[in-house]
């Protein structure tokens, strides 16, 4: 078994090299580097991250593989290929910009591969297989290692793309997360390498959402989390295209704020605040579903505050406070009697 997994790294190794080398050094792959580099890729990124291309055959992959003889029925296993009916193989990936995904040991074990067109899916990663448990992968997590490891701090993301240009904005600690399908076994796997997580999702509704999501999971585990906010739905790799890379590390890495005001951020989505009525219902939400649950008596302060100088056209800090103070007894309640509020049997023996 060991030995058939060495087998199919080796595959993937050999894939590797050879889609990389097809991209840079052939006409048939010349544009694909083309669409790398319109997209702000420089030549020694795509080599640090050995990305490359599949080109439109069937078997480009299946006839080096048999060529070089690597035993075909794991290749099959490993997932790079796929059997025929009619006996033989045939690639499974054609036609994709490839994007290497390698273990915590820096081995290639699965492949991500990009369109460059608009066939769905945009990318098509490996199946899961003996090698590639996705659950359990995070992008870049060996490259980043070293780093994590100095400054006890990941900066997550969801693409592909975003971690390899945060990477060549001098973030070194940068992993991705598969898509925005982060795992309880991801979140431990953090939590034993850093102490704290930026969680650098995309500017969109799927990414806030996701990020919403999953920043109860992360602080679960126990990892001191903070959130980069993206301006204008743009994602890590858009803004550093757009603004540059010092200004991402700056200001959005850098600037990721607490998860009590991310959360109030979050909320705010759903409001229109242009008129007084939906100011103070912001206002109310706001308290009730954020400040009043911080923990710490400084906390509730610190955001109560915030939120007075604000709003103080609608509501006085003091008329805040006494709200706040109304829902936390409320809920304190709550919790002593469960959701009841009848007084069962149950309860009255404590
Ligand atoms: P670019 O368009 O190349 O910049 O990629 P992106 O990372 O910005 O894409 P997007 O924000 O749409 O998706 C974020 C991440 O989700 C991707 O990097 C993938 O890991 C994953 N993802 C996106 N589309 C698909 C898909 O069609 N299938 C699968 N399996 N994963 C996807
Ligand atoms: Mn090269
Ligand atoms: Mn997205
Ligand atoms: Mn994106
Ligand atoms: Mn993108």
């Amino acid at each position: 078994r060991q030995q058939e997994k060495e087998q199919i790294i080796k595959g993937h190794e050999f894939a590797a090299k050879l889609y990389h080398y097809f991209m840079g050094n052939t006409a048939e792959g010349k544009h694909a580097l083309d669409y790398l580099r319109s997209r702000g890729f420089t030549d020694s990124l795509i080599d640090t991250f050995q990305i490359g291309y599949a080109p439109a055959r069937w078997d480009f992959l299946a006839s080096y593989l048999e060529k070089r003889e690597f035993p075909m029925p794991l290749m099959e296993k490993g997932a790079l290929v796929a059997a025929k009916s009619s006996g033989g193989y045939v690639d499974k990936f054609r036609d994709r910009i490839m994007f290497p995904i390698r273990d915590a040991k820096g081995q290639v074990i699965a492949f991500a591969g990009r369109t460059m067109g608009n066939e769905q899916p945009k990318y098509l990663n490996s199946p899961e297989t003996a090698l590639f448990r996705k659950s359990k992968v995070l992008y870049n997590f060996h490259a980043a290692r070293a780093e994590i490891k100095r400054t006890s701090r990941i900066v997550l993301f969801e693409g592909y793309a975003d971690v390899i240009k945060a990477w060549s904005a001098g973030v070194h600690n940068a992993v991705g997360g598969m898509g925005t399908a982060l795992t309880e076994d991801h979140a431990l796997l953090m939590r034993r390498n850093a102490e704290q997580v930026v969680l650098c999702y995309d500017g969109d509704d799927a990414g806030q959402s996701a990020a919403f999501k999953n920043l109860g999971m992360l602080l679960k585990a126990g990892l001191d989390v903070k959130i980069a906010m993206l301006p204008n739905r743009l994602d890590p790799d858009d803004y550093m295209e757009k603004y540059g890379p010092d200004r991402f590390r700056t200001e959005i890495v850098e600037g990721a704020v607490p998860p009590e005001k991310f959360k109030l951020l979050h909320l705010r989505r759903n409001f229109n605040l242009q008129d007084n009525e939906a100011k103070l219902r912001y206002v109310r939400t706001a308290i009730r579903e954020v400040i009043a649950t911080i923990e710490s008596p400084t906390g509730r302060e610190h955001y109560l505050k915030e939120l007075a100088s604000e709003f103080s056209a609608i509501s006085s800090f003091e008329s805040m406070k006494q709200e706040m103070h109304e829902i936390r007894e409320q809920q304190q309640k709550k919790q002593r009697y469960g959701d009841n509020n009848d007084i069962s049997w149950n309860n009255v023996r404590n």
